[in-house]
């Protein structure tokens, strides 16, 4: 797997996320809980830009960012939607090193994509 190398992981403190290019694609990138992840950045609805959604802790736990234009709702470590349409954001791979967050090109987790309006 290839994997491009972003910013510093000093450019991304604990509780930040920052939107980064990899390899022509948007992706954004999560530091919470002392983890870094990354999720693509374009929101499968209609395109919203994840890394400026709030990040939040659910009842169950787990952090999600949620999609700044009309609040669906990702899992900063899987993806997943925490709703019945199985939807889910696809996930790349990091690594650390040197200091710098490398992420790979292609997602370790392929997308689930939402159903076409017309399926609904
Ligand atoms: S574009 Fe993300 S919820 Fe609509």
């Amino acid at each position: 797997m290839n994997y491009t190398k972003t910013i510093a992981v000093s450019e991304l403190p604990e509780g930040t996320q920052k939107a980064v290019t990899v390899a022509g694609q948007n992706v954004a990138l999560f530091h919470y809980g002392g983890k870094i992840t990354a999720l693509c950045g374009t929101c499968p609805h209609e395109g919203g830009p994840l890394a400026e959604g709030n990040v939040e802790r659910g009842a169950d736990g787990v952090l999600r960012v949620v999609c700044p234009w009309h609040g669906w709702k990702f899992d900063i470590a899987t993806g997943n939607m925490p709703l019945e349409l199985g939807v889910r954001q696809a996930v790349h791979d990091v690594k650390i090193q040197d200091g710098f967050i490398f992420v790979s090109d292609a997602p370790s987790i392929p997308a689930i994509p939402p159903p076409k309006h017309d399926d609904l």
